[in-house]
């Protein structure tokens, strides 16, 4: 096939551009490439996630650390990467509803619920389709398929480049606290992916609320960033959160110790003890605050929308603090307080041994 300068012209600018550059050194080196999420990027992502890499991104949940969903040699790869036990399925993300109705089956309820927050926060885990593409691993083997419509432009921008559903959990070591920068990718994994895409600060700061629509009612697996309440709504019912208690966990967020930072966590405090750090909110400052080793507000002005983006990296500032413990003011237990004390409570929980016992989850 012949072709004229002019049409070098393009594929020649491509591979100057960034995206060139790191195609290639990818294969001579192993540390963690960190891009700003331009157009260069979304490009070379999409472009790892086809060729079986690992691309950590943003979501506006939390940053996700994505294979290619279909790919199970690549799905492999995560579970390696987060030190993560393979009974854990994983969220697949698609670019749009239509998708993610080509690889499960929905319901009344699941249909309702993607019409009312997708793209968004929510997770549906819904029966297979016939025909479904995404491989035995990333399901972990289950009958039902975890999917979720992201509204980050940036994730958006890499699925739709990236064509085919892309596997990502939270892009942290399994049982660690969260990502909701890309710095704290980077810290996790310093050099185990391709590439992370550097999209800023995520808006929600949780991860996804995942409902179960596999029988006739749906149940929330794993609170998260959709307040129960605005479910509930759209549902016209109550929702009820299946407790993990003497089942085979359905969401590893049922486990017991997650989202753990190296500090020890104590929930509920109504006073601060020598050599603690605190992590408020609404301005509250229990006898002790002013000794406090660190303090951080997670919405002063008692917005729990702000302090749900607020808390996994504050977390993560108040254990670089070096406080052996962080206590932790009472949080209302409504809206999206519910999802915060769920975190909480799995990062005051009892830990393995450490570097023994395999991690809890993702
Ligand atoms: O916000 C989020 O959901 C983030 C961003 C990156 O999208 N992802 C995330 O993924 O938190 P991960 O892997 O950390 O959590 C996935 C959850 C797990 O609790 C897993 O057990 C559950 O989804 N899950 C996946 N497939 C499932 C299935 N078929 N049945 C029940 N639970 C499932
Ligand atoms: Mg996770």
């Amino acid at each position: 096939m012949t072709t004229t300068p002019s049409e070098h012209k393009p594929a020649a600018e491509f591979n100057a551009g960034h995206a060139g550059r790191d195609i290639l050194s990818l294969t001579t080196t192993t540390a963690t490439r960190v891009l700003p999420a331009d157009a260069a990027a979304v490009a070379l992502a999409a472009e790892r996630l086809r060729a079986g890499g690992l691309v950590a991104f943003p979501t506006e949940t939390v940053y996700g650390l994505g294979a290619d969903a279909t790919n199970g040699a690549a799905v492999a790869r995560i579970y390696a990467a987060k030190g993560r036990p393979r009974f854990n399925p994983l969220i697949s993300h698609v670019a749009d509803a239509q998708e993610a109705r080509r690889l499960g089956r929905f319901n009344a309820a699941a249909r309702k619920l993607a019409a009312a927050f997708w793209p968004g926060p929510l997770t549906l885990v819904v029966p297979k389709a016939a025909g479904c593409t995404i491989a035995a691993l990333t399901t972990a083997g289950l009958d039902t398929v975890a999917l979720r419509v992201p509204s980050h432009p940036v994730a958006q921008a890499i699925l739709r480049a990236a064509g085919r559903p892309i596997a990502a959990p939270s892009a942290n070591r399994s049982g660690r606290i969260s990502p909701t920068t890309a710095a704290h990718v980077r810290a996790d994994f310093p050099d185990a992916l391709d590439l992370i895409v550097d999209g800023g600060a995520t808006a929600v700061g949780l991860e996804s609320t995942i409902v179960a629509c596999v029988d006739e009612t749906p149940v929330v697996l794993r609170l998260g960033g959709l307040a129960r309440g605005a479910i509930e709504e759209v549902l016209g019912a109550p929702v009820g959160v299946r407790k993990a208690a003497g089942e085979a966990p359905q969401a590893p967020g049922q486990l017991a110790s997650h989202y753990a930072p190296r500090a020890a966590v104590r929930r509920g405090a109504v006073q601060v003890e020598r050599g603690e750090a605190l992590l408020t909110f609404a301005g509250a400052a229990p006898p002790g605050t002013a000794d406090a080793v660190a303090v951080l507000d997670l919405s002063p002005r008692g917005d729990f929308v702000e302090a749900a983006a607020n808390f996994f990296s504050y977390l993560r500032r108040l254990d670089a603090s070096g406080a052996d413990t962080i206590a932790v003011v009472p949080i209302p237990e409504r809206h999206l307080g519910e999802a915060i004390n769920d975190r909480l409570r799995r990062a005051a929980a009892p830990r393995p041994p450490a570097s023994t016992a395999p991690r809890s989850t993702g």
